[in-house]
């Protein structure tokens, strides 16, 4: 098992490039299975759960090869349609095969999803919005067995705008003979770098971005080269470390835009946040001050992905932090790991309370999901002596070489 260790106290310093956001590779790996062609996805990281998505690729029968950094996926061959619990269960985004299998070969046998545990995580939503295209879905035995058939409605009202359901049905409807509206959509910038994709593979969607997205069907899709966007979550990781370790940094291609409910908070910290044309810079003042109040929410609004970073810079704030999360509804499982550390936290349900302390100080913890495990990352840094940080397969999944790209800021931190 690997394990950062972690020499607290140094600022970070420097020039960072993000990687291609994880959020955003994930729906367009299983828009592969729509693509009679060869697709090659530009500057991929190996997140594990990229490299999960490819082994459920590969195993519907669609050829993978790397060339250096770039993937390329082709769909062309793929010809089965049932994917393994051993397969689907590493990761969340597995449910993301169920639209595009039933609109490629027509049926789909998918076990149900794992993913990291932040609570309940229904997938209703997508189920219901297939069906209501016309899909005959089953659950049994942990799988769920789709069938495509005629639609009753094509226009899909979410009663909330989840990310993966907004996915899966854009990705169904690209390749039925009508047109489908979806109503209530999410606006994630994810959901418009998938439309994207698949608009640059012959598909006509509009209004990704929007809280309306209608999509025209195409008889099929091509093959194409494609950069995903900039990862935003890694963009405020490190935005959140540079300020917890009184550093200075300059993020090269991060989308600001993207960040905008982050960037208020941390300039509530007293943090001094621009963009040039070098790219986005952040300089942390001598004394954090809380930031107040933060509720997540979906976009626009303040990420849930962020609220375990936004909590561990709590703990060295001046004052008094209230965090909300709306999201999920078990979000709070690593706060127990930064009480080792010293934070002064308190979680009751869905609401947090930090009360900042001057210092933290280095102790052994353990991840316990991915962006947890990057607020104990945070911590160690920002803390005084050394830290462990073990179970960093959680970390991992969505963050790549990330001890390298700390320690070319300046930190003290190994893989071991
Ligand atoms: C995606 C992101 C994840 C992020 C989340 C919210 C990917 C691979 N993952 O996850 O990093 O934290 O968006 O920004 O893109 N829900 C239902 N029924 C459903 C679907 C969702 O009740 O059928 C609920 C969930 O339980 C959760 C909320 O809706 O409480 C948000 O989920 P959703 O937006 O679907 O998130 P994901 O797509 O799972």
């Amino acid at each position: 098992m690997s394990q950062f260790f972690i020499n607290g106290g140094r600022p970070l310093h420097g020039e960072v490039v993000l990687d291609c956001a994880k959020n955003s590779l994930l729906p367009i790996l299983a828009a592969c299975i729509l693509v009679e062609g060869r697709v090659e996805l530009k500057r991929v990281p190996k997140y594990s759960d990229v490299l999960a998505m490819c082994n459920i690729l590969e195993n519907l029968g669609a050829k993978i090869c790397w060339q250096g950094s770039s993937l390329f996926v082709d769909g062309s061959t793929i010809d089965k349609a049932a994917i393994c619990h051993e397969l689907a269960c590493p990761v969340r985004s597995s449910i993301f095969t169920l639209g595009p299998l039933l609109a490629r070969l027509g049926k789909a046998k998918v076990a149900y999803p794992g993913g990291c545990d932040i609570g309940l995580r229904p997938i209703d939503l997508h189920l219901s919005s297939l069906r209501q295209l016309g899909c005959k879905i089953i659950e049994k035995n942990g799988y769920i067995y789709g069938e495509k058939g005629s639609a009753t409605d094509q226009s899909i009202m979410l009663k909330f705008a989840s990310v993966g359901a907004t996915e899966n049905i854009m990705m169904f409807a690209t390749l039925l003979p009508e047109q489908t509206k979806i109503v209530n959509a999410a606006k994630e910038p994810e959901i418009v770098d998938l439309a994207c994709f698949l608009n640059r593979c012959g598909a006509t969607i509009t209004g990704a971005g929007t809280d309306q997205i209608t999509i025209n069907g195409v008889k099929s899709l091509h093959g194409c080269q494609f950069l995903a966007i900039p990862d935003r979550i890694e963009c405020g990781t490190l935005l959140i470390g540079a300020a917890m370790t009184g550093g200075q940094i300059c993020i090269k291609n991060a989308i600001e835009k993207h960040n905008e409910a982050l960037i208020e908070k941390l300039k509530n910290c007293g943090c001094k946040i621009f963009s040039d044309q070098k790219g986005l810079h952040l300089s942390s003042p001598k004394c954090l001050q809380s930031y107040g109040e933060i509720e997540t929410a979906v976009y626009p609004g303040f990420p849930t992905d962020l609220q375990p970073q936004m909590v561990a810079l709590a703990c060295i704030c001046k004052g008094c932090s209230l965090i909300f999360e709306n999201v999920f509804e078990s979000r709070f499982n690593y706060v127990g790991e930064l009480l080792k550390l010293g934070g002064d936290v308190k979680f009751k349900q869905s609401v947090c309370i930090v009360r900042g302390r001057e210092k933290l100080y280095g102790a052994d913890v353990s991840a316990t999901d991915l962006r947890g495990g990057a607020a104990l990352v945070l911590a160690g840094l920002a803390s005084e002596g050394y830290t462990t940080v073990s179970k960093i397969q959680f970390i991992e999944r969505g963050y790549f070489n990330l001890a390298q790209k700390l320690t070319s800021l300046g930190a003290d931190i190994k893989r071991l």
